[in-house]
């Protein structure tokens, strides 16, 4: 392409060099103006309207997927704390915990778990143990002598699962209700740790340097 317009120069100079005066290149200006026609179509999409996901939810939207699968795998086994655990990760399922829970809890542990009849079920204190499973257990079969009915039957395996995975997710909230009651977290989880001492490193499994030799 020839050019039609002479140069024109800057009257300024720095360490002798001068600088032309030059209408910017088509194709810049067709990236720059692309970018500002794109960025409103983000915003729209991303922000106003929501209608994708921006990389936190697109993230929390797969974590959710995952543990869903994995829950789905470890449904029909035994109930464990990483069970549970995975359990609050599924919004789903701490929604079903929660209406399960405003539907037969709130009378005794009030609406927002702070605990009225029953103990406060966010504070820092537990009567039968914090520990995921120890929840469970409690829910399941109850504290009879002390007001707490067992669920195992009202509810079966699976709805006590959803309303415990709530209850293990408005742990430490502290919602004002009712004082501590029992031992705070700290104390049962050392009593725990007393009771599963994890084995020392070295007592892991023989590596193939050290593992006995088969055959030869
Ligand atoms: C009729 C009243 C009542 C209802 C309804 C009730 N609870 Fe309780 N709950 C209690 C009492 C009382 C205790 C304390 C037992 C004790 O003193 O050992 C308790 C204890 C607990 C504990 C143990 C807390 C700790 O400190 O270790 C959990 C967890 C619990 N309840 C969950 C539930 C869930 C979940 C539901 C609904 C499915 C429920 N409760 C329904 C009265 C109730």
């Amino acid at each position: 392409m020839v050019d039609q317009h002479a140069d024109i120069t800057l009257d300024h100079s720095f360490d002798g060099i001068q600088e032309y005066d030059n209408r910017l290149p088509n194709w810049w200006l067709f990236t720059l103006y692309g970018a500002v026609v794109f960025s409103v179509g983000y915003w729209l999409f991303y922000h106003t309207f929501g209608v994708g996901f921006t990389q936190d939810e697109a993230y929390d939207h797969e974590v959710e997927i995952a543990a869903q699968q994995q829950l789905q795998r470890e449904m029909g086994k035994e109930v464990t704390d990483d069970s549970l655990i995975l359990m609050t990760k599924v919004q789903a399922q701490v929604d079903a915990g929660a209406k399960i829970f405003q539907q037969k809890c709130v009378q005794c542990h009030g609406p927002q778990g702070g605990g009225d009849i029953g103990p406060n079920l966010t504070d820092d204190f537990w009567l039968h143990g914090p520990g995921p499973l120890q929840v469970y257990n409690t829910v399941m079969n109850g504290v009879l002598d002390k007001g707490m009915q067992a669920w195992k039957d009202q509810l079966g395996p699976v709805r006590v699962r959803q309303v415990v995975s709530y209850v293990l997710t408005r742990k430490g909230l502290n919602v004002p209700g009712k004082a501590p009651q029992g031992k705070p977290t700290a104390e049962w989880e050392k009593a725990a740790a007393a009771a599963n001492p994890t084995p020392p490193a070295d007592a892991k499994a023989p590596t193939d340097a050290n593992a006995p030799k088969s055959g030869g």
